[in-house]
């Protein structure tokens, strides 16, 4: 039997930084950018980034726009709605530096595009 090997990242977090010109909902209408950049730079400082810790990955749509803009941990599959900086300040010391999920910034299950 083959065992598993140890993943690279233990986590990473995908923004979803779709820009649409048609004037749809996009989570690039809504500071998107700016939460990625200063999710990464609050990653890299808490120490949290590198091989086996924590990746901050940029995104295109991932099809939950409605709730935009939106963020999602794996390998836990934990959906996040956000609405400042200091939202993102709060992921990544509950979620990613304590393993503890923010329940007040959950992206609810039936919202879609
Ligand atoms: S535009 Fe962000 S999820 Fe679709």
């Amino acid at each position: 039997m083959s065992s598993k090997p140890p993943s690279y990242f233990r986590q990473h977090i995908f923004f979803c930084l779709n820009q649409r010109a048609n004037g749809e909902a996009s989570c690039g209408d809504h500071q998107a950018e700016a939460a990625f950049a200063h999710c990464k730079k609050q990653v890299h400082e808490a120490g949290l980034s590198g091989k086996g810790q924590v990746r901050v990955n940029k995104a295109g749509c991932l099809d939950r726009c409605a709730g935009g803009p939106v963020a999602v941990v794996y390998p836990e599959e934990t959906w996040y709605t956000y609405v400042d900086l200091k939202d993102i300040d709060e992921i990544v010391e509950s979620h990613l530096k304590q393993g503890k999920v923010v329940e007040r910034l959950l992206l609810s299950p039936e919202v879609g595009r």
